[in-house]
């Protein structure tokens, strides 16, 4: 799971570098926000799995880990940039959640915290963006 928060970072970093047209100026420090915070959570992650006998991951193993996750370096609108940052950060949940099965409790409370800003920032920042809806709204018709 570390793993892949190198390779998250990596492609947003390459999101960053990369979009081109409208609203750049806004979605790429969006994205430079993106990447920073990612960079914390697996400096923090890794910094915590150290002493209880995890290891750093490669930057080698990541790759061959994720090797299809890669992002090419090229240039890609808003809308496309964020929508594989959107992507990035529902597979970073799903990771983030299978791992919270087999860590200890200080580590799965760290992990929530990841997961409720992963979510909060792809389910609402960046859907309002990319303008596709996740659940259904709950309304409930009060009219008799
Ligand atoms: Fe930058």
């Amino acid at each position: 799971m570390t793993a892949y928060l190198m390779i998250l970072y990596q492609n947003l970093k390459t999101l960053h570098y990369n979009v081109v047209g409208h609203g750049f100026f806004t979605i790429h420090k969006e994205l430079e926000d993106g990447y920073s915070a990612i960079s914390k959570m697996a400096d923090d992650l890794i910094e915590r799995g150290i002493p209880l006998g995890f290891v750093q991951p490669s930057i080698q193993s990541a790759v061959l880990a994720y090797q299809s996750d890669l992002l090419p370096v090229m240039a890609r609108d808003g809308h496309d940039s964020i929508k594989l940052a959107y992507d990035g950060y529902i597979k970073a949940i799903e990771l983030m959640t299978i791992a919270n099965d087999e860590v200890s409790s200080d580590i799965q409370s760290k992990l929530d915290e990841y997961i409720y800003y992963l979510r909060k920032e792809a389910e609402y920042k960046f859907q309002r963006y990319i303008g596709e809806p996740t659940a259904l709204p709950n309304i409930v018709d009060e009219d008799d």
